[in-house]
């Protein structure tokens, strides 16, 4: 799945994400800076905020409880498109999407 990651300086990462990879682990994977993940995926942590386009809003499935939660730790500002990378499972649905990474994220 292609996802574009741009980070708060300007440097944009374009990634082919395996099927069923999260975005968190693909960014990781691939030295991209604005995301952390130091929970390792578990939702536990919300150093892998992001901000997701149209595309992705439309696509992705509602946050869950638990996804939700963590979104109120997130260390940069929240907004209505803020998401958790390691929450967001690459598939078809998602292809050419854009995530954007907040300032900080602890
Ligand atoms: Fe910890 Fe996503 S990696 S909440």
């Amino acid at each position: 799945t292609h996802i574009t990651f741009v980070e708060a300086c300007g440097t944009s990462t374009a990634l082919d994400v395996p099927e069923g990879w999260s975005l968190m682990q693909a960014a990781t994977a691939h030295g991209v800076d604005g995301i952390l993940g130091e929970c390792g995926g578990s939702c536990a942590c919300a150093t892998c905020h992001c901000y997701v386009d149209d595309l992705l809003m439309a696509a992705l499935p509602p946050a869950s409880g638990n996804e939700r939660d963590m979104l109120e730790n997130v260390a940069a500002e929240r907004r209505p498109n803020s998401r958790l990378a390691c929450q967001i499972k690459a598939g078809p649905a998602l292809q050419g999407g854009t995530v954007t990474l907040p300032e900080r994220q602890e």
